[in-house]
């Protein structure tokens, strides 16, 4: 579904752009349709950046991007228009990707009129994706501040779900919420992928709940992948020192999540 050779996004900074960041420095990785590869590593290393070029949001500065056999890396603006719904991403914190004067209702109509559906098809839709994100009836009137964290992260997956898409990027979708929501949120996720058959990036500084939901492991460091596998191949014999430390944190510390996977 995803194939991305030699990838390279760099950013020009500081005082007449001399200072150049190589966010992302040359990464291939593919991933197979209908299936999650966790992509973890520490702050700043490029995964959003990362993220962000997978769908052209940010622009590569060399490399290829294949998307379902298609090279989409130099589609012009107009053409990627007719892709995005096809790819979509969830940012970590649910409050910046909400219209705060938006009720939910609104929140989830926006996308689908967007798309062109049918006026009078529209209500009945809304009402389908809000049980599909686990929401009910007496939450569409609501705004962004009348709802819990969790539920506005419900609501940004039900706007994502709408354009029915093929490929999501799930960046952090968790990491701005309470712990025990977070468990909510990741079993919800999952169980839509599998549900819609949907193929996913899914990117976390936290190795046990990207464990919890990849079917193979990509660790990032400096702009690098430095090492790929399935699960049990990165926690039962990490080769790399970086891939070492963060399994050797990620056992020892005690996280709920850790224990509802029993
Ligand atoms: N628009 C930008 N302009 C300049 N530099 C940027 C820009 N976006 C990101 N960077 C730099 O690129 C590098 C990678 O950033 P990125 O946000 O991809 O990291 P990350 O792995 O997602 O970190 P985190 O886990 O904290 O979200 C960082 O050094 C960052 O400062
Ligand atoms: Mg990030």
């Amino acid at each position: 579904m995803i194939e991305i050779t030699d990838l390279k996004t760099t950013f020009s900074t500081g005082l007449f752009k001399k200072h150049t960041i190589n966010a992302v420095d040359v990464v291939s990785l593919h991933i197979k349709k209908g299936e999650t590869l966790g992509l973890v590593g520490e702050s700043g290393c490029g995964k959003t950046t990362l993220g962000k070029t997978i769908l052209r949001l940010v622009e590569p500065s060399a490399g290829t991007i294949c998307f379902d056999n298609q090279d989409i890396t130099r589609l012009s603006m107009r053409e990627m228009r007719k892709i995005r719904p096809r790819m979509q991403m969830i940012f970590q914190d649910p409050d910046s990707s909400l219209n705060p004067r938006m009720t939910v209702a609104e929140s989830i109509a926006e996308p689908l009129r967007q798309a062109g559906t049918k006026k009078q098809e529209i209500p009945k839709r809304v009402e389908e994706l809000l049980t599909l994100v686990g929401l009910s009836l007496e939450h569409l009137d609501r705004h962004p501040y009348e709802l819990s964290g969790g539920q506005n992260q419900r609501v940004v997956l039900a706007r994502v779900l709408a354009l029915e898409p093929d490929f999501i990027i799930a960046d952090e979708p968790t990491s701005a919420l309470d712990v025990s929501v977070q468990a909510q949120i990741l079993k919800l996720i999952r169980d839509l992928k599998d549900e819609l058959g949907l193929t996913c990036l899914f990117i976390s500084h936290d190795l046990m709940v990207v464990r919890h939901m990849s079917d193979s492991i990509a660790v990032m460091g400096q702009g690098k992948i430095v090492e790929i596998g399935t699960p049990d191949e990165i926690f039962e014999s990490p080769s790399h020192p970086y891939t070492k430390d963060l399994v050797s944190f990620a056992k020892n510390a005690v996280l709920p999540y850790k224990k509802e996977s029993k």
